[in-house]
Parts: C-alpha cells; sequence; structure tokens
C-alpha cells in the first residue's frame, strides 16, 4: 500500500490498484502550497466529517477525477447539492465493499457540519480491510473505548490517527488508542497546521518510541510504502 501526504489529515492511499482519497483539505492549507489539487488523483474519496479542514477540496476534486465519494448520509446530500453525482452514502456500523476493497464506517467521537453551518450527521472514522492489508483512518476524534472493538476483531497493519490536541486526541491519548487497536504502526495527522494544534514533533516521536511504537510524521507530499 503507498501513503501519499497532503498535508493535515489528508492522505492518499494506494491498495489493490485504487486510490483512496481521505479528507481533502489542500489548497486553503498554506503549508501544502506546493500540491496542485489538479494533479491529485483518486478513484475514491472518503470523509469523515463536514468540517471545513476535511472536505475543501471535495468538491473539485470529486468533480475533476469523477471518484466515487463516500461520506455519511447528511455530508453526502450536502455534496449532491453541491454537484457530485458519483457518491455513496454509509452510515457507522455499516461496511460495503468496492473493488475488493471493503470500506467499514466506525465511530467518531468529535461534531460535524458543514462549511456553511448545514447539519452535517455524525462523524465517523473508516476501517479498510483488502487482500494487501488492513489499515484504519480515525478521523477527528476524542480517544474512545470503542477502539476496543477494532483491535479484537481486526488486525491492523496501520493506523492514520489525530495527534494535534484541542479538537481531537492529544499525543498521549493516541498513544492509548493505538494500544486499543493493537497497532504499533502509527501516522500522524490533524497536527500543526494552525495554532491550536501545534505539537513538539520531537516530543511526539520520542514519547511513541517510549512506549514501543512507531510515530511517523510525513512531510507534505511524501510518499511512503507500507
Ligand atoms: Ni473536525
Ligand atoms: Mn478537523
Amino acid at each position: 500500500m503507498k501513503v501519499t501526504y497532503y498535508g493535515h489529515s489528508c492522505f492518499g492511499v494506494e491498495v489493490c490498484g485504487k486510490r483512496l482519497l481521505f479528507d481533502p483539505f489542500i489548497s486553503p492549507n498554506p503549508k501544502a502550497a506546493h500540491i496542485n489539487i489538479d494533479t491529485v488523483e483518486a478513484d475514491y474519496i472518503l470523509v469523515t466529517h463536514g468540517h471545513a479542514d476535511h472536505i475543501h477540496d471535495c468538491v473539485a476534486i470529486g468533480k475533476r477525477t469523477g471518484a466515487k465519494v463516500i461520506a455519511n448520509y447528511e455530508v453526502y446530500l450536502w455534496l449532491m447539492k453541491q454537484g457530485i453525482e458519483n457518491g455513496h452514502p454509509m452510515n457507522m456500523g455499516g461496511s460495503c465493499v468496492f473493488d475488493d476493497i471493503k470500506i467499514k464506517c466506525v465511530v467518531a467521537v468529535h461534531s460535524s457540519s458543514m462549511p456553511d453551518g448545514s447539519y452535517g450527521g455524525n462523524p465517523v472514522g473508516f476501517l479498510i480491510e483488502s487482500k494487501e492489508g488492513n489499515f484504519y483512518y480515525a478521523g477527528d476524534t476524542a480517544l474512545t473505548y470503542d477502539m476496543k472493538l477494532i483491535g479484537d476483531y481486526k488486525t491492523i497493519d496501520f493506523a492514520f490517527l489525530p495527534i494535534g490536541n484541542n479538537f481531537t486526541m492529544s499525543i498521549d491519548n493516541a498513544i492509548i488508542a493505538s494500544d486499543f487497536i493493537r497497532c504499533d504502526r502509527i501516522i500522524g495527522m490533524h497536527y500543526d497546521t494552525f495554532g491550536a494544534i501545534m505539537i513538539d514533533q520531537h516530543e511526539a516521536m520520542q514519547k511513541f518510541g517510549n512506549a514501543g511504537k512507531d510515530l511517523f510524521l510525513m512531510t507534505i507530499g511524501e510518499e511512503k510504502m507500507y
């Protein structure tokens, strides 16, 4: 599986020859100014909730690529109103198989409203299963015991967890989340984009290391094989 970082919580993951794009927020992010959204490819776009820092570029990339956009029902309805035609609504607890890739919506403890203030349903995380491996994309979430369900029933090869604190889990809570999901390879997200979520990256890596875990903090634009 090839992971590409586009900044904040936006990642591309190539799995089984398909390109999954998570929470597209690129063009308003000054740290991702070198990424041209017209070059970002996707077969599927997965959106965890309606907040602008997760959905801002979804309509532009969705329309250009024709990617299938997967989101909760309320976010899906809003995207349809913005002109997305190839959408697929899901909701927590449900799963669906697309091109041999199983996508399951799991609990995220957060909030969700659309950029125009309209109702955005409940936030979700995604569990992805394929013959190439499994991974968990947590979205914006607090630490929650529900994460234990993932670790109890699935083997996770790597996980994307928020670590920026203030709006989501902190570094310390992400280490506990890593225990809950029984996965020691964590890709950090939702940090250092703006003032309230600045972290000490060195300290974060050290804390994970002390817990016997690997924290990967990717450079924006970097690609990495997992
Ligand atoms: Ni959010
Ligand atoms: Mn967010």
